[in-house]
Protein backbone atom coordinates (compact mmCIF):
# COMPACT_ATOMS: atom_id res chain seq x y z
CA UNK A 1 0.00 0.00 0.00
CA UNK A 2 1.06 3.56 -0.94
CA UNK A 3 1.96 5.69 1.82
CA UNK A 4 1.48 8.71 0.56
CA UNK A 5 2.35 10.91 3.92
CA UNK A 6 4.23 8.37 5.60
CA UNK A 7 2.36 7.86 8.35
CA UNK A 8 0.22 4.49 9.36
CA UNK A 9 -2.94 6.41 10.43
CA UNK A 10 -4.76 4.89 7.45
CA UNK A 11 -5.52 1.71 9.62
CA UNK A 12 -7.91 4.09 11.06
CA UNK A 13 -9.91 4.84 8.16
CA UNK A 14 -12.72 2.56 8.88
CA UNK A 15 -13.11 4.14 12.29
CA UNK A 16 -12.67 7.72 10.85
CA UNK A 17 -15.35 7.40 8.29
CA UNK A 18 -18.38 5.63 10.47
CA UNK A 19 -17.60 8.31 12.48
CA UNK A 20 -18.01 10.98 9.92
CA UNK A 21 -21.17 9.34 8.71
CA UNK A 22 -22.35 9.60 12.09
CA UNK A 23 -21.98 13.28 11.41
CA UNK A 24 -23.75 13.63 8.80
CA UNK A 25 -26.34 11.65 9.68
CA UNK A 26 -27.35 13.06 13.36
CA UNK A 27 -25.22 16.46 12.84
CA UNK A 28 -22.89 15.30 16.12
CA UNK A 29 -21.46 12.36 17.38
CA UNK A 30 -22.44 11.59 20.79
CA UNK A 31 -21.81 7.93 21.80
CA UNK A 32 -20.75 5.66 24.43
CA UNK A 33 -17.90 3.28 24.27
CA UNK A 34 -20.11 0.45 23.55
CA UNK A 35 -22.47 2.25 21.36
CA UNK A 36 -18.74 2.41 19.37
CA UNK A 37 -18.28 -1.03 19.84
CA UNK A 38 -21.47 -1.95 18.69
CA UNK A 39 -20.97 0.39 15.57
CA UNK A 40 -17.72 -1.58 14.42
CA UNK A 41 -17.84 -4.84 15.99
CA UNK A 42 -15.59 -4.74 18.10
CA UNK A 43 -15.71 -4.63 22.31
CA UNK A 44 -16.64 -2.10 24.57
CA UNK A 45 -12.60 -2.09 25.55
CA UNK A 46 -11.51 -2.35 21.89
CA UNK A 47 -13.72 0.75 21.29
CA UNK A 48 -12.50 2.64 23.84
CA UNK A 49 -8.42 1.72 23.26
CA UNK A 50 -9.03 2.64 19.47
CA UNK A 51 -10.59 6.27 20.44
CA UNK A 52 -7.53 6.49 22.87
CA UNK A 53 -5.06 6.12 20.31
CA UNK A 54 -7.14 8.22 17.96
CA UNK A 55 -7.03 10.85 19.90
CA UNK A 56 -3.60 10.62 21.02
CA UNK A 57 -2.37 10.84 17.10
CA UNK A 58 -5.11 14.29 17.01
CA UNK A 59 -7.32 12.11 14.69
CA UNK A 60 -10.11 13.34 17.00
CA UNK A 61 -11.04 14.92 19.88
CA UNK A 62 -13.44 14.59 22.73
CA UNK A 63 -15.62 16.08 25.33
CA UNK A 64 -16.41 13.26 28.04
CA UNK A 65 -19.48 13.80 30.02
CA UNK A 66 -21.35 10.90 32.28
CA UNK A 67 -20.89 8.22 30.01
CA UNK A 68 -21.16 9.64 26.50
CA UNK A 69 -18.50 11.73 24.80
CA UNK A 70 -19.12 14.07 22.06
CA UNK A 71 -16.44 13.38 19.47
CA UNK A 72 -14.91 15.78 16.79
CA UNK A 73 -13.00 14.82 13.86
CA UNK A 74 -9.83 16.90 13.16
CA UNK A 75 -8.08 18.26 10.54
CA UNK A 76 -5.83 15.50 10.67
CA UNK A 77 -8.11 12.59 10.79
CA UNK A 78 -10.67 14.77 7.84
CA UNK A 79 -7.08 14.50 5.98
CA UNK A 80 -6.99 10.85 6.80
CA UNK A 81 -10.49 11.00 4.86
CA UNK A 82 -9.56 12.57 1.53
CA UNK A 83 -6.36 11.02 1.59
CA UNK A 84 -8.15 7.59 0.88
CA UNK A 85 -10.10 8.91 -1.40
CA UNK A 86 -7.84 10.38 -3.46
CA UNK A 87 -6.41 6.76 -3.47
CA UNK A 88 -9.83 5.08 -4.41
CA UNK A 89 -10.04 7.53 -7.18
CA UNK A 90 -6.82 6.25 -8.30
CA UNK A 91 -7.69 2.99 -7.96
CA UNK A 92 -10.77 3.22 -9.57
CA UNK A 93 -11.67 5.81 -11.92
CA UNK A 94 -10.50 5.94 -15.53
CA UNK A 95 -9.13 9.71 -16.89
CA UNK A 96 -10.60 12.40 -15.46
CA UNK A 97 -9.68 15.90 -16.03
CA UNK A 98 -10.44 18.25 -12.82
CA UNK A 99 -11.23 22.04 -12.23
CA UNK A 100 -10.55 24.15 -9.31
CA UNK A 101 -10.99 27.79 -9.59
CA UNK A 102 -9.76 30.33 -7.05
CA UNK A 103 -8.13 33.89 -7.10
CA UNK A 104 -4.53 34.99 -7.74
CA UNK A 105 -3.07 36.28 -4.34
CA UNK A 106 0.68 37.49 -3.08
CA UNK A 107 2.26 35.41 -0.65
CA UNK A 108 4.90 36.62 1.69
CA UNK A 109 7.48 36.37 -0.98
CA UNK A 110 8.85 33.20 0.28
CA UNK A 111 7.44 30.79 -2.77
CA UNK A 112 10.97 32.74 -4.61
CA UNK A 113 13.31 31.14 -1.84
CA UNK A 114 12.28 27.45 -2.18
CA UNK A 115 11.75 27.19 -5.41
CA UNK A 116 15.20 28.66 -6.44
CA UNK A 117 16.90 25.77 -4.56
CA UNK A 118 18.86 23.97 -6.65
CA UNK A 119 17.82 20.15 -5.83
CA UNK A 120 14.41 21.29 -6.32
CA UNK A 121 14.81 22.80 -9.13
CA UNK A 122 17.00 19.81 -10.75
CA UNK A 123 13.76 17.87 -9.51
CA UNK A 124 11.12 19.82 -11.31
CA UNK A 125 12.97 20.08 -14.27
CA UNK A 126 13.67 16.35 -14.36
CA UNK A 127 10.08 15.12 -12.94
CA UNK A 128 7.56 18.23 -13.81
CA UNK A 129 9.46 19.32 -17.27
CA UNK A 130 9.48 22.44 -15.45
CA UNK A 131 12.84 24.71 -15.10
CA UNK A 132 10.67 27.08 -12.32
CA UNK A 133 10.06 30.81 -12.78
CA UNK A 134 11.10 31.45 -9.16
CA UNK A 135 8.26 31.85 -7.03
CA UNK A 136 5.24 30.25 -6.75
CA UNK A 137 1.58 32.07 -8.03
CA UNK A 138 -0.91 31.51 -5.02
CA UNK A 139 -4.44 31.22 -6.04
CA UNK A 140 -6.53 30.92 -3.01
CA UNK A 141 -9.40 28.20 -3.81
CA UNK A 142 -13.12 29.81 -4.13
CA UNK A 143 -14.96 27.87 -0.92
CA UNK A 144 -16.82 25.06 -3.69
CA UNK A 145 -13.46 23.56 -4.41
CA UNK A 146 -12.21 22.98 -1.20
CA UNK A 147 -13.15 18.72 -1.15
CA UNK A 148 -11.92 18.62 -5.11
CA UNK A 149 -8.41 20.13 -3.81
CA UNK A 150 -8.43 18.09 -0.78
CA UNK A 151 -8.79 15.14 -2.79
CA UNK A 152 -6.03 15.95 -5.27
CA UNK A 153 -3.95 16.51 -2.42
CA UNK A 154 -4.90 12.90 -1.17
CA UNK A 155 -3.40 11.36 -4.47
CA UNK A 156 -0.22 10.23 -5.01
CA UNK A 157 1.18 12.84 -7.24
CA UNK A 158 4.84 13.26 -7.97
CA UNK A 159 7.12 12.74 -5.38
CA UNK A 160 9.92 16.04 -4.97
CA UNK A 161 12.47 14.36 -2.57
CA UNK A 162 13.72 16.66 0.69
CA UNK A 163 17.28 17.65 0.64
CA UNK A 164 19.81 19.34 3.35
CA UNK A 165 21.66 22.32 2.94
CA UNK A 166 22.89 25.33 4.88
CA UNK A 167 22.78 23.42 8.26
CA UNK A 168 18.94 23.11 7.66
CA UNK A 169 16.04 20.70 5.82
CA UNK A 170 14.08 21.14 3.20
CA UNK A 171 11.02 18.95 3.33
CA UNK A 172 9.70 16.50 0.66
CA UNK A 173 7.16 17.76 -2.10
CA UNK A 174 4.06 16.30 -3.63
CA UNK A 175 3.36 17.88 -7.35
CA UNK A 176 0.50 17.71 -9.48
CA UNK A 177 1.16 18.41 -12.95
CA UNK A 178 -1.60 20.57 -14.20
CA UNK A 179 -2.59 23.55 -16.52
CA UNK A 180 -3.85 27.34 -16.66
CA UNK A 181 -5.38 27.88 -20.20
CA UNK A 182 -2.91 26.09 -22.29
CA UNK A 183 0.09 26.60 -20.13
CA UNK A 184 2.07 23.59 -18.40
CA UNK A 185 2.09 24.20 -14.29
CA UNK A 186 2.32 21.87 -11.45
CA UNK A 187 0.93 22.33 -8.08
CA UNK A 188 3.15 21.87 -4.80
CA UNK A 189 2.11 20.91 -1.86
CA UNK A 190 5.03 20.34 1.61
CA UNK A 191 4.37 16.88 2.61
CA UNK A 192 4.40 17.75 5.96
CA UNK A 193 1.66 20.58 5.72
CA UNK A 194 -1.85 20.77 7.29
CA UNK A 195 -4.58 21.34 4.80
CA UNK A 196 -4.42 25.28 3.24
CA UNK A 197 -6.86 27.10 0.95
CA UNK A 198 -4.26 28.19 -1.26
CA UNK A 199 -2.73 26.32 -3.93
CA UNK A 200 0.93 27.44 -4.65
CA UNK A 201 1.87 26.76 -8.61
CA UNK A 202 5.00 26.69 -10.46
CA UNK A 203 5.29 27.13 -14.44
CA UNK A 204 8.57 28.05 -16.36
CA UNK A 205 6.78 30.56 -17.45
CA UNK A 206 6.07 33.99 -15.04
CA UNK A 207 2.56 33.53 -14.99
CA UNK A 208 1.61 37.24 -13.95
CA UNK A 209 3.00 38.12 -17.19
CA UNK A 210 2.19 35.36 -19.49
CA UNK A 211 -1.56 35.55 -18.69
CA UNK A 212 -1.88 39.11 -17.59
CA UNK A 213 -2.64 38.38 -13.90
CA UNK A 214 -3.10 40.98 -11.17
CA UNK A 215 -4.33 39.85 -7.39
CA UNK A 216 -8.35 38.81 -6.70
CA UNK A 217 -8.09 37.63 -11.00
CA UNK A 218 -10.22 34.23 -10.90
CA UNK A 219 -7.98 31.55 -12.64
CA UNK A 220 -8.93 27.94 -13.38
CA UNK A 221 -6.41 25.25 -12.76
CA UNK A 222 -6.78 21.98 -14.57
CA UNK A 223 -5.63 18.60 -13.90
CA UNK A 224 -5.77 15.52 -15.69
CA UNK A 225 -5.39 11.97 -14.00
CA UNK A 226 -4.45 9.22 -16.51
CA UNK A 227 -5.24 5.69 -15.53
O1 LIG B 1 4.96 34.78 -2.06
P1 LIG B 1 4.70 35.68 -3.24
O2 LIG B 1 3.51 35.22 -4.02
O3 LIG B 1 4.63 37.12 -2.90
O4 LIG B 1 5.99 35.62 -4.17
P2 LIG B 1 6.87 34.48 -4.80
O5 LIG B 1 6.38 33.11 -4.54
O6 LIG B 1 8.27 34.77 -4.38
O7 LIG B 1 6.71 34.78 -6.35
C1 LIG B 1 7.11 36.02 -6.90
C2 LIG B 1 6.01 36.61 -7.78
O8 LIG B 1 5.90 35.91 -9.00
C3 LIG B 1 4.62 36.59 -7.16
O9 LIG B 1 3.97 37.78 -7.55
C4 LIG B 1 3.97 35.39 -7.85
O10 LIG B 1 2.56 35.53 -7.89
C5 LIG B 1 4.58 35.45 -9.22
N1 LIG B 1 4.74 34.18 -9.96
C6 LIG B 1 4.23 34.07 -11.26
O11 LIG B 1 3.61 34.97 -11.78
N2 LIG B 1 4.48 32.92 -12.00
C7 LIG B 1 5.16 31.90 -11.47
N3 LIG B 1 5.38 30.81 -12.21
C8 LIG B 1 5.64 31.99 -10.14
C9 LIG B 1 5.41 33.14 -9.41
Amino acid sequence: MVQVDGNNDRKYFFLISSLAEEKREKGEIRLSSSDLGNMWGVSQQSASRFIIEMEKKGLISRNISNKCQEIEIQEKGMDLLYDVYGVLSEILEKERTIEVVGKVKSGLGEGRYYVSKKPYVTQFTEKLGIIPYPGTLNIKIDPEYESTLRQIRGRKGIMIEGFSSDDRTYGAVKAFKCKIKDIDCALIFPYRSIYRDVMEIISSDYLREKLNLKDDDTVKVEFTFKK
